[in-house]
């Protein structure tokens, strides 16, 4: 594998259509994909990932009818319940990101108890986004950044690529190094879209709920492949500068201008 370990981001996607194609209910595919998280999460552990982040409900996910929008809430409830002690003695510290300002009194509540209670874990960060959505994730990094301004804390100078992130709701987590979706979308949905700048993407046509161990390490496997340029030129084309020159000489402005 790799080294460093990548941290993997995944897009949870295609609950729905895995019962459809079993006859079976939207929360029973809900359910499923439940038991692949716990799957996922084990998984990640047992590989030694550093950071693993779960898309679990987004901001547009809202909009669901109201008793799916209540399922998948209580879903995450219990979630916790049933696995937040062996969570914690895994040593896995959870955080939990999106817009809370709606959140109903228990989920709020819940998510500080879960994110006190793991926060001096360090075997693993599993990040959850939920009532996640990046546009306004954005927005409201700007608008921090404008208030924090407003009140002379900050001058616009002070305004970098690093004061712009540390604003966003990831602060204190690298971006993630991989973007798995599930279910053959081929799209990032308002995900980690500051974040995604340089993250290698992986589609498969997978439903979220059959994604196991043998598919993430597919997806792993795959992202060891990519050459990861950062927008720069990989080390075989450097040896190539030489024949370049000529060209390079023949388009310098200043010939240009001759
Ligand atoms: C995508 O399938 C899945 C979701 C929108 C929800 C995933 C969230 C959970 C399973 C809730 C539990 C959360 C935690 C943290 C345990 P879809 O409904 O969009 O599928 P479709 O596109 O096929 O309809």
């Amino acid at each position: 594998m790799v080294e460093p370990l990548p941290h993997v981001a995944i897009i949870m996607d295609g609950n729905g259509r895995w019962a459809k194609t079993r006859e079976l209910t939207r929360p029973e595919g809900h359910l499923a994909g439940v038991d692949a998280i716990k799957r996922i999460v084990k998984a990640a552990v047992t590989r030694n990932l550093p950071i693993l982040t779960l898309f679990a409900f987004s901001s547009e996910n809202r909009f669901r009818p109201k008793a799916e929008v209540n399922f998948l809430f209580n879903l995450m409830h219990r979630y916790f319940d049933e696995n937040l002690k062996e969570l914690v003695e895994e040593g896995i510290y959870i955080k939990i990101i999106g817009e809370t300002n709606e959140l109903p009194k228990a989920t709020l509540r819940l998510i500080d108890h879960v994110q006190n209670v793991t926060s001096d874990n360090d075997k693993m960060t599993l990040q959850i986004a939920f009532n996640y959505g990046s546009q306004e994730e954005i927005v409201n990094a700007a608008k921090s950044i404008a208030a924090d301004v407003s009140e002379n804390k900050l001058s616009l100078s002070d305004i970098t690529k690093e004061t712009f992130e540390a604003h966003l709701r990831t602060s204190g987590l690298p971006s993630p190094d991989l973007i798995i979706r599930t279910s053959g979308e081929y799209r990032l949905s308002n995900f980690m879209l500051w974040q995604a700048a340089y993250a290698e993407l992986y589609f498969t046509d997978v439903y979220w709920p059959d994604f196991n161990e043998h598919e993430l390490d597919i997806a792993l496997k795959e992202y060891v492949t990519r050459e990861r340029r950062f927008g720069r030129i990989s080390e075989d084309n450097k040896s190539h500068d030489k024949e370049d020159k000529g060209l390079i000489a023949k388009f310098s402005l200043k010939k240009a201008s001759k």
